[in-house]
């Protein structure tokens, strides 16, 4: 039987870290980490997400400030208000929350966010970077996979790992991260021809599609750590991941289960990088 991942204790320890972190900050340099998210239109699962990271924020400490617009909104206000942000002191990180609505170009607004604001990670400079090695943000889900892997003490130096999916804001971030750490890495996805022979030799399973119970146990190795970034939501109303979680986890030696893995990540790390962006800004 796998070991179960507790991405909720792991996410609440970050929390924690974060929130003693951002004390010493007021104390010592009397800087209050604040975060502006950015909300447009009215999709029910970003408000969501959004309430989340104001919760998340008041938790830790930090200040936090949304901006929500309705679905009409204009391109050039949604410009004209980063721009504020870019230059507003009090405000470290900017998140624009996606999807956005048709009308409005998402690749100009996350280009018009400053690089040093990017808590996402997703600006061009940073993704960039990502490739060299050296970013000022890594995305938040792929960088919270990231700690639940190094803090259930997995190694990964020269591990075949397999990603499938292969997304802008979990699969391609997170074969880089996973590929800076040395292990041997494979992207998987739709157009992959005999799939289950690939994810059969994965020591290191990610699965990054969006399609319930996918990964089935026949295509995971024996002793395989198992990361379920799905979240799926069922008729019934019940949350499911990608992966077949009994079945899977007889066979898997870690696992992540759906909900309460990797989900309650995706906050924690949003928070840490917003800690990183103010301790940025005192230096620069
Ligand atoms: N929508 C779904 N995931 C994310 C995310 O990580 N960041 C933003 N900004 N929007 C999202």
């Amino acid at each position: 039987m796998a070991v179960i991942i507790d991405g909720n204790k792991i996410a609440q320890d970050i929390r924690e870290e974060v929130r003693q972190s951002a004390l010493e900050l007021k104390k010592q340099k009397g800087v209050i980490p604040g975060l502006a998210v950015v909300l447009v239109g009215e999709d029910p699962a970003s408000q969501v997400y959004v309430g989340k990271k104001a919760k998340a924020c008041a938790e830790v400490g930090f200040l936090s400030r949304e901006y929500k617009f309705p679905s009409e909104t204009e391109e050039e206000k949604l410009l004209k208000i980063i721009k504020k942000l870019n230059k507003d002191k009090l405000i470290h990180g900017i998140l624009v929350q996606l999807p956005l609505p048709k009308h409005i170009s998402t690749e100009k607004i996350i280009a018009a966010i400053d690089p040093y604001k990017d808590v996402d990670g997703f600006h061009p400079y940073n993704v960039g970077s990502l490739i060299t090695g050296n970013p000022l943000f890594v995305p938040c889900t792929p960088r919270g996979i990231m700690e639940l892997i190094f803090r259930s003490g997995i190694e990964l130096a020269g591990k075949e790992a397999v990603v499938v999916g292969r997304s802008n804001i979990v699969g391609k971030p997170l074969a880089l991260l996973l590929l800076a750490q040395n292990a041997t890495v494979t992207m998987c996805h739709s157009k992959t021809k005999d799939l289950p022979k690939v994810t059969g030799r994965a020591d290191v399973l990610i699965a990054a599609i969006g399609k319930p119970r996918m990964i089935e146990a026949d295509m995971v190795k024996e002793g395989a750590v198992v990361i379920d970034v799905g979240v799926n939501r069922l008729e019934n109303g019940k949350l499911t991941g990608d992966v077949a979680f009994e079945e899977v986890s007889a066979k898997a030696s870690f696992i992540t289960p759906v909900p309460g893995g990797v989900g309650p990540m995706t906050i924690a790390t949003l928070m840490k990088n917003t800690l990183d962006a103010a301790r940025r800004s005192i230096n620069s």
